[in-house]
Order: C-alpha cells, then sequence, then structure tokens
C-alpha cells in the first residue's frame, strides 16, 4: 500500500467539520435526502462515543475523506457480542488509492480494539468491487451476502 502524502492528518470530526463532511456524505450516500443527512450527522455528534467519526485533513484544512463508525450488538461472523462497525468511509476520488482509506479503518479499529471489541464489522453493496477489494485488502474477509426484495402493493383498505 502506498503511504497517504506527509501532510494527511487523521483524527476525530469536530463540529467545524461538518459542511465538508456533509458534501463527502452526499456523494457516499446520494439517495439519502439532505434533511436526513443533517439529522444522521445532528445525532452522531451527539453520540460520539457511539458512533466515532475520523476524517482525513490535508494541510490546508480540506478533508480527503471521513470514516463513520459505531458500536453494534450484531455481525455476521462475529456472532452475538458487541463489535465496532465501519458505518461508512469515503475518500474523495482524486486521493484514492494511497491509504487515505486505511488510515481511516486503521482509527477506527485501534478505537474498537481499545473498547475491548474483538471484531469489527462492516458491509458494502453487492456490486461495489472496489470496496470489496479494499475489504480484503484491509484483512476483512467476506461473512455473508444479503439480497433485499420490494413488491409494490396494490393499494387497499385495512380489513
Ligand atoms: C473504498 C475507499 C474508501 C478506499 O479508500 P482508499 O483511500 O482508496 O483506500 P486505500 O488507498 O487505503 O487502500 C487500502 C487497500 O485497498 C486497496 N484498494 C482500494 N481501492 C481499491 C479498488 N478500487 N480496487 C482494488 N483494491 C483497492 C488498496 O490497493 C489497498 O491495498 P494494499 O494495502 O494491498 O495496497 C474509496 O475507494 C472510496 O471512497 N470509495 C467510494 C465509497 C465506498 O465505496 N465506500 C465503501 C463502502 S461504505
Amino acid at each position: 500500500m502506498k503511504k497517504p502524502r506527509g501532510s494527511i492528518v487523521v483524527r476525530r470530526a469536530h463540529r467545524t467539520d461538518v459542511p465538508q463532511w456533509l458534501s463527502m456524505r452526499r456523494a457516499l450516500w446520494p439517495d439519502c435526502p439532505l434533511r436526513d443527512h443533517r439529522k444522521e450527522i445532528a445525532g452522531i455528534l451527539a453520540d460520539a462515543r457511539y458512533q466515532p467519526v475520523w476524517v482525513a485533513e490535508d494541510a490546508d484544512g480540506e478533508l480527503a475523506g471521513f470514516l463513520e463508525a459505531s458500536v453494534r450488538n450484531y455481525a455476521d461472523g462475529a456472532g452475538r457480542e458487541n463489535v465496532g462497525y465501519l458505518e461508512g468511509c469515503y475518500v474523495r476520488p482524486r486521493l484514492r488509492k494511497r491509504g487515505i482509506g486505511h488510515e481511516l479503518v486503521k482509527a477506527a479499529e485501534r478505537w474498537a480494539a481499545q473498547r475491548g471489541f474483538r471484531h469489527m464489522g462492516s458491509d458494502t453493496w453487492i456490486g461495489n468491487k472496489g470496496s470489496h477489494c479494499a475489504h480484503l485488502a484491509m484483512g476483512y474477509r467476506e461473512a455473508g451476502r444479503d439480497i433485499h426484495y420490494v413488491k409494490r402493493l396494490k393499494p387497499g383498505r385495512e380489513p
């Protein structure tokens, strides 16, 4: 893995990061309405013990990426125990494949290990090959696959 450029620092997110964090969040989850992003960010900032966030910042204060983690009580492959969980990780496209994503993940893993968790869980979309390869390269193994279904219902009255 290439080392991130020397000027990149990974640190916990602050309230002042919200505008750049929000713009990266919108790029990662474009289907999420803006008001939901704002609501989720407010909830995350108020719950730093269970929902920590890291950002990768360059020397000019520009954010190159972010990672949101959480505590879950289950993860495929780890069973019924509290685990650290990678909820979302994003690196700006022009800065990818320089080790920044891995530095963010390592920060989250250190946090989880310090909390006494034995595993870090994660997931990605089935077609997201880049993320899948990155997970494998960072030491994660595939623990299962989900398929989601939906069916449109005919309008009806309650029986
Ligand atoms: C996934 C993502 C966060 C990786 O960030 P990154 O900064 O490029 O990752 P790194 O440079 O630290 O790479 C870590 C390892 O994964 C590998 N890797 C990263 N992207 C890869 C890709 N697209 N294809 C194959 N391998 C990849 C790297 O080669 C490296 O492996 P190495 O240590 O053996 O060299 C970034 O590609 C991204 O933001 N993607 C879009 C959002 C996304 O899919 N997020 C994940 C799901 S929430």
